[in-house]
């Protein structure tokens, strides 16, 4: 049973119950004049989001549900955390948040303490610089920028030629400006997600729907291992996949020698399925993109941030150096990328946003990493996600035909049903017995619990998961 750990919001949250049918007379109310959105038909609950609290949210209806979804993993403290509404409360930023910089030519000193705690102490071990947009897709396309641009440098100079794209002939000028400037590639994986720009969602394998009509980069695309859980049941099988997913890997970077400007892998494939592969496979693709001379590109966008039970999950990696370009987005409240000193690209044009880091979204970012050491959550999402998936196991032994697969590393913890029909299914009794999971991948729940989730919340959701479990088989 994980130790106790310092008191937050949680203990405060009211109880959960669910009152109405779902969703509820009001919610439906409202979500019926909200069609000139034209994502409404999405939309699984209209919050209160003044009564919600920690782990507890509660919608206009008055329903109280344990949330074990934190909006995709953007929410990291809960709801109306003490530390980010001081922070939200201080005239530093009102501030912030009504004067718009251009933060690369204007800033605040607000900004430049974000910087210090995110080199000092925030960012992964071996990173340089760091790059700020808005959200999680926005970084990962500039990190792909930043990894083609060192790419096409690289190999002017490899050609005797000057790295500076403005000393290229009229003729490779040309080239350019009419988009037939590079033969270079992106490396993704199959199942991958990293984004909805056109930059990333070429490197996106997940669901036909995120790319059906869309232009798309033709990049090659690699095997991403299909291992089978309890990872230690079936090790000597999940072996021969990555193996084999390493081999089908260096053969395709042999076909595109010399053009690869970088690989770009997710942690866990968390859009894909949540689908994980062991450090010696990520030590093996490092490797690869080492003598590839590509940059290995860790979208951390969902798995970035503690929820891993790291600061970011590559740190379970055991790399023997930094990876080259780290992606982050959801719980940091901005989007970007950090990048080892090979990537810091400062030629002016090349990298710029008119914004380039939101103060007032930084300033949360900040109080939102202090608080995750103020709270030791770190070793609270490590102990408590143990707790969570050995529950998991122990209702997949009892319902073996039903809940299979159960995975988990820190708080990234998901589990299959038989069909798509059998999640949703599983996922709308557990919301109507008030516990709010999501769903990835076609068959799989998905569960991204705030990291101030303890036991008590998990043994609520897992005495829900099991009535449910129970339900559905009788
Ligand atoms: C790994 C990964 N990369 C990128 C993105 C895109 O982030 P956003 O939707 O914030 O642009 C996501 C979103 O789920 C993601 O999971």
């Amino acid at each position: 049973m994980p130790a106790d750990r310092p008191a937050s919001s949680v203990t405060t949250a009211p109880a959960r119950v669910v009152r109405t049918e779902l969703p509820g007379p009001k919610a439906r109310e409202l979500m019926a004049t909200g069609t000139f959105d034209m994502q409404s038909f999405y939309r699984a609950a209209v919050v209160d989001d003044d009564a919600s609290r920690g782990c507890s949210l509660v919608d206009v209806d008055g329903n109280v549900f344990l949330d074990m979804f934190a909006s995709f993993a953007l929410g990291a403290l809960g709801y109306n955390h003490p530390a980010l509404v001081a922070v939200a409360r201080s005239d530093a930023f009102v501030r912030a948040a009504i004067n718009p910089t251009s933060t690369p030519f204007l800033t605040t000193s607000t900004w430049f303490d974000f910087m210090r705690a995110m080199e000092e102490r925030y960012a992964p071990r071996g990173m340089a610089r760091m790059f700020c947009v808005d959200a999680g897709g926005e970084g990962v396309e500039a990190a792909l920028k930043a990894a083609f641009i060192v790419h096409g440098e690289k190999r002017r100079l490899a050609a005797g030629a000057s790295a500076d794209p403005l000393a290229m002939d009229d003729a490779a000028k040309a080239r350019v400006m009419e988009n037939a400037g590079t033969d270079a590639v992106l490396v993704s994986f199959a199942g991958a997600f990293h984004g909805r720009g056109l930059g990333p969602m070429s490197a996106t394998h997940s669901k036909l729907m995120h790319k059906a009509d869309l232009p798309a980069f033709p990049w090659p695309t690699a095997i991403f291992p299909a291992n089978r859980f309890p990872l230690d049941r079936f090790a000597d099988e999940n072996a021969t996949a990555e193996a084999d997913a390493l081999v089908a890997l260096e053969r395709l970077l042999d076909q595109h020698a010399g053009r690869v400007a970088g690989i770009m892998v997710e942690p866990i494939q968390s859009e894909g399925g949540d689908r994980h592969a062991s450090a010696a496979f990520f030590r093996g693709v490092q490797r690869l993109a080492k003598s590839a001379g590509a940059a290995l590109i860790l979208d951390e966008v969902q798995t970035g941030v503690a929820i891993s039970g790291t600061m970011w999950c590559h740190e379970q990696f055991d790399l023997p150096v930094p990876p080259d370009l780290v992606t982050f987005g959801k719980k940091m409240q901005l989007g970007g990328f950090f990048a080892t000193s090979d990537y810091d690209i400062r030629r002016f044009g090349r990298m710029y946003q008119t914004r380039n880091g939101d103060r007032a979204r930084a300033m949360l970012a900040h109080a939102t990493l202090q608080t995750i050491d103020a709270e030791d959550l770190l070793k609270n999402v490590r102990e408590t996600g143990r707790f969570f998936l050995a529950g998991l196991e122990a209702i997949a032994e009892r319902h073996p035909t039903l809940i299979t697969e159960p995975r988990g590393r820190g708080f990234l913890i998901a589990f299959d049903l038989p069909t798509p029909a059998a999640r949703d299914d599983f996922l709308a009794r557990a919301m109507r017995r008030g516990v709010f999971a999501s769903y990835t991948g076609t068959k799989s729940v998905r569960i991204r619990p705030h990291l101030i989730t303890g036991v008590p919340e998990v043994e609520e959701a897992l005495s829900v998961f099991e009535a449910v479990a129970a339900e559905m088989h009788g």
